[in-house]
């Protein structure tokens, strides 16, 4: 088999060269990271599963008119999409306080926000990925404002996308980051969801119980993380609930 050129490698994902000029293979691992990679996982069937979901959210952003990267599903690991130029931010959006908002702000987690929050964290690992505002962003030149103007109603777009299409499922869309690239496209240029969208970048909790079913499980050691993965790809019909009491084999006389 011929050896594929690795573009780029992540602490959860893989990026190869695709077939075709302007295309990826993005490879989803079974690595989990949390607190910049301080806590280290291998996690049996995450990649799977985050391939999976991240196609089913994906191609139902492309439907509705929100662009993305993705272009097509290739097997039960990668997928193929658009290579673009990422813009060096993760857009956080929140419907309800947890996680570093709470920390920053003192607030009890779980609390509903009076309208989503929206911020910006400059992408750079060896930082901690800090949270930035509009004001930097413009002063270091990371995204223009117009380019800010658009990356503010995508992010308002996902969320109202996302926190329906879980709400129907009865799971509690929280929060979500989602990184956005620039796609070129001979003179024209235009900005895509890109990355993922998976249990690892959103906080996701069932509605009646307030269970976690996020990367949450993993970070504070609340459970098996595929089985809370496995339940939300389930409730949305990614994939059949498997059925583990197949019936013993019987001797037939
Ligand atoms: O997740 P953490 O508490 O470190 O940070 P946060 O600012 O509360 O995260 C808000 C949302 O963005 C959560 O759903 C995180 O899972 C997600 N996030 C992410 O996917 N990747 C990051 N580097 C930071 C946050």
């Amino acid at each position: 088999m011929a050896r594929r050129t690795k573009v780029y490698e992540g602490k959860a994902k893989i990026l190869y060269e695709g077939p075709e000029p302007g295309t990826l293979v993005q490879y989803f691992k079974d690595d989990a990271t949390a607190f910049n990679a301080k806590k280290k996982e291998i996690i049996e069937g995450k990649g799977v599963l985050n391939n999976r979901l991240s196609e089913f959210f994906m191609v139902g952003l492309n439907n509705i008119g929100i662009p993305t990267h993705f272009l097509k599903r290739l097997n039960m690991r990668e997928q193929l999409i658009s290579s673009c130029e990422i813009i060096p931010l993760e857009v956080i959006v929140r419907n309800f306080a947890a996680g570093t908002l709470c920390e920053r702000l003192g607030l009890e987690e779980g609390r509903q926000l009076s309208r989503p929050l929206v911020e910006y964290c400059y992408k750079d690992d060896s930082l901690g990925d800090p949270l930035v505002s509009e004001e930097h962003i413009a002063a270091f030149g990371w995204a223009s404002h117009q380019e800010m103007d658009e990356i503010l109603s995508l992010a308002l777009r996902v969320n109202d996308f996302l926190s329906g299409i879980f709400y129907g499922v009865g799971i509690r869309l929280v929060d979500f980051k989602i990184e956005i690239g620039r796609v070129f496209e001979s003179d024209f240029q235009r900005l895509v969801i890109a990355d993922e969208i998976s249990p690892d970048s959103c906080r996701l909790w069932d509605i009646d119980s307030g269970e976690k079913l996020d990367k949450d499980v993993f970070r504070r050691d609340l459970g098996n993380l595929t089985d809370a993965y496995s339940e939300v790809a389930m409730r949305l019909g990614v994939i059949q609930p498997s059925n583990s009491k197949v019936a013993e084999p019987r001797l037939v006389k």
